[in-house]
């Protein structure tokens, strides 16, 4: 099947992400299937993607004919079979538990049109094994958005170890179609290219705070003020402690223990404490998006330190051969968030060699060989 070819889209999940690709989806002019287990989920993705719509329309980016007619495009179900029963793409977006995305593979699978291709949105996990649950390994494929996945530009199209290569170029071409920026992984691998370079910030940053060194508000203050858009911190709140938590628990079971959830984020999961989605995380959200006094900013704190790591992670990529080229990386950490920039670039800025030395010293200080130089961070002629 083409990308022309696709009518008819599903979403399961309308969760953070689940309400965003379907508005994603409804935009680019598909009409749309939103699943979810509770009528109450179902409505408040709804209600996310009406809020959305609207603040789109104020902005004039969108017609309010336009708005009617997409919500006239969008219907929502309870049942998995009834949502995707003539659906040309499915997306899956439901929690970060890999049985929770099996038993949806076998459900899409078994009711799916057979030319259908079931993508998963997963952020970390492997496609290849959830491909297995099915009978058309082929036509599985991992999407994976960003959040919020309205203004996110990034889409990673990942390959898993059966993904044909019509399922790999139909699904680029549809995240075009839905105006994003396609980076291809070429070989299913956890955390695939933009969380995985970020994987390690996050025992960093975990490290820090744990170890009384810093408080949030001081880092995300020096960042913010240096043009971030949002914080380390406030973004782990954004995007919710607990995928932060499950998803350092998969990197620790299968690249490195120094991926082991901290203490402090195991506390507040234990409290219940998950960032924006309960109204409290790190910082307090019952108002809306923490304020940050940006007069707190720790001013002796070297971004280069993150971006060291960043560019660590990211030549370990190169070596593994998961995307083809530092470019694509680039591409994929410019489009990802909201910085707007390569790590590469970046990197280059400061120079590799300071680059491997910041790391050098990080993997002593803390005892952590996750950040221990690559051959090709010391090389550095990338
Ligand atoms: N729909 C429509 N418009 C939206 C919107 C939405 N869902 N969310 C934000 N906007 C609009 C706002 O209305 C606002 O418009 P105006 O400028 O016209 O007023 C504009 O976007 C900016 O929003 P804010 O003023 O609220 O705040 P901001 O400038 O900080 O932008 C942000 C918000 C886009 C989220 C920005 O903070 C940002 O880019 N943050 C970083 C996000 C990021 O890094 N995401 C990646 C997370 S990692 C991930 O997702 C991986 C995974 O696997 C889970």
């Amino acid at each position: 099947m083409k990308a022309e070819d696709i009518k008819k889209i599903t979403v399961i999940g309308a969760g953070d992400m689940g309400h965003g690709i379907a508005e994603v989806a409804l935009l680019a002019g598909y009409r749309v299937a939103m699943q979810d287990i509770e009528q109450r989920f179902v409505e408040r993705g709804l209600g996310r993607i009406k809020e959305s719509l609207d603040k789109l329309v104020e902005k004039q980016k969108v017609t309010d004919e336009n708005r009617k007619a997409m919500l006239g495009n969008i219907e929502t179900f309870l049942d998995i079979g009834e949502a995707v029963k003539d659906a040309d793409f499915a997306i899956e977006a439901v929690p970060e538990i890999m049985d929770l995305k099996k038993k949806v593979f076998e459900q899409l699978d078994a009711a799916a049109p057979k030319h259908a291709i079931l993508a998963s949105n997963t952020s970390n996990m492997s496609v290849t094994e959830i491909a297995l649950t099915t009978k058309r390994p082929d036509q599985v494929v991992g999407m994976h958005f960003f959040n919020p996945a309205v203004m996110m530009k990034l889409v990673e199209v990942i390959k898993g170890e059966k993904t044909s290569e019509e399922t790999m170029q139909t699904t680029y071409d549809l995240a075009l179609k839905m105006n994003k920026v396609p980076v291809r992984v070429e070989k299913d691998s956890i955390g695939f290219v933009y969380n995985r370079v970020n994987a390690p910030t996050q025992i960093y940053l975990s490290l820090l705070v744990e170890r009384g060194m810093v408080t949030p508000e001081e880092i995300d203050a020096r960042m913010r003020k240096i043009g971030m858009p949002m914080g380390p911190y406030e973004l782990m709140d954004y995007v919710g402690l607990d995928v932060a938590y499950y998803g350092g628990q998969y990197f620790a079971e299968r690249i490195s223990r120094d991926y082991e959830p901290s203490d402090w984020l195991k506390k507040k999961i234990d409290a219940g404490e998950l960032g924006k989605k309960t109204g409290k995380g790190i910082f307090d959200w019952s108002k809306g998006r923490p304020e940050i006094d940006l007069s707190k900013s720790k001013e002796d704190f070297d971004p280069a330190v993150l971006i060291a790591i960043q560019a660590n992670e990211a030549t370990k990529l190169l070596e593994e051969g998961v995307v083809t080229s530092a470019e694509e990386i680039d591409k994929a950490m410019a489009s990802g968030g909201g910085s707007g920039i390569g790590t590469f670039q970046m990197a280059r800025g400061i120079g590799f060699e300071k680059l491997a030395g910041i790391c050098e010293d990080l993997a002593r200080e803390f005892g952590v060989k996750v950040f221990e130089p690559t051959e090709t961070l010391r090389k550095g002629n990338i």
